[in-house]
């Protein structure tokens, strides 16, 4: 089969289209034939081994692999048909179309892929297509995740610092669902994005600081590593709460002693990506409550171009990667 693998670390250049061994499904697994896959800010830094949140470098190493990366493949979120499936496998039947998540298997950027029916797997929404259904569980799934975490209640002000990105324009959208009033934060070409997933107010972050308004909020939900701390809690109101996706180690420390010492709470968590959450989006979808945001589909051959609009460009959704760019997708 065909797959976009990578050997070494480094910049976009390192990945390559290769020739590579299809899998076989063991008795709990399903073989999928992938029609559609994102590629993340996360198979970027995986590729580079350059994090955003550096104080994990060492177990990231050991688990990637220490001097060349273990798994060639990357990918984590995809839509696809079942090929073939093992002995043991009950929910799913050959030909039925499916999006999820592999997890730390990765691997969706490669034709076919195995996974045992138990991980985060459903139907695809009937009323997208692969593309946009690869552009769901990485962005969904985590912005869900995030604003049940916080009890979002209707009419509380929630400000979303990196609104325009996979997991902001869905926690736009989750949060517009139920009952929120929304501050987008993120730059200006993502403005009319924003307004149109149904924002109340935006905030271009190259020229204004949302912590020196004086506006106050109920939640803020930051995708911002280096979002600042201290005037973040400042700006909540009582009762309020600081959703952090991708926190600095200090924070983390400091996050504890928040939620025990004042009024407010700042929580950080890595999402469980969990089954009944994806079918809690899949209803979403169906119901016409959100829609994926597909920016761009790259061929396999344009692999690294992908990476780099991920990495480097100004986007609008998801990026998506598919074997072949055809009516299929
Ligand atoms: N905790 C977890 O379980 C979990 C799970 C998945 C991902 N994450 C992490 O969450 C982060 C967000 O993921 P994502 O996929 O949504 O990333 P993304 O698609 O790159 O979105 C980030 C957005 O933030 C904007 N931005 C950059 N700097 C900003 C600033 N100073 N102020 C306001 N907005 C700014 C970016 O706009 P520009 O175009 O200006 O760059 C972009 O629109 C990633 O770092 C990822 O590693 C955490």
């Amino acid at each position: 089969m065909k797959a976009v693998i990578y050997t070494k670390y480094g910049p976009p250049g390192v990945l390559q289209l290769a020739e590579v061994e299809k899998p076989a499904p063991k008795n709990d697994e399903i073989l999928l034939k992938v029609h559609a896959a994102e590629v993340t800010k996360a198979d970027c830094e995986m590729r580079s081994f350059n994090f955003q949140v550096k104080w994990f470098w060492l177990p990231l190493r050991l688990a990637l692999g220490l001097f060349k990366p273990k798994n060639k493949i990357l990918g984590v979120y995809f839509a696809g048909e079942v090929d073939a499936v093992g002995k043991d496998v009950t929910r799913f039947e050959q030909g039925e179309q499916i999006f999820g998540a592999s997890r730390l298997r990765l691997g969706a950027h490669g034709e076919y892929l195995c996974l045992p029916d138990s991980y985060t797997l459903a139907a695809k929404p009937a009323n997208l297509s692969f593309a946009e259904a690869a552009a769901v569980p990485l962005g969904g799934l985590n912005a869900l995740h995030f604003l049940r975490k916080a009890n979002l209640q209707p009419g509380e002000k929630l400000l979303i610092n990196g609104a325009g990105g996979s997991i902001g324009t869905f926690g736009v959208q989750i949060a517009k669902s139920m009952g929120a009033e929304v501050t987008a934060v993120d730059s200006h070409s993502k403005e009319e994005l924003l307004r149109r997933l149904g924002v109340d107010h935006f905030i271009d972050y190259s020229k204004v600081d949302f912590t020196k308004t004086g506006q106050t909020y109920d939640v803020i939900f930051s995708m911002v590593a280096k979002a600042p701390y201290s005037k973040i809690i400042k700006v909540l109101n009582p009762k309020g709460r600081y959703l952090m996706a991708n926190p600095r180690l200090s924070n983390m420390l400091r996050a504890p002693l928040t939620s025990l010492l004042t009024d407010k709470k700042a929580i950080f968590a890595f999402a469980g990506e969990t089954q009944e959450e994806l079918l809690a989006l899949k209803e979403m979808i169906e119901e016409g409550k959100i829609k994926s945001l597909v920016d761009r589909i790259y061929s396999f051959e344009q692999a690294a171009e992908a990476h780099r609009r991920v990495e480097t460009e100004q986007r609008s959704g998801a990026v998506v990667i598919a074997a072949q760019q055809n009516g299929i997708t």
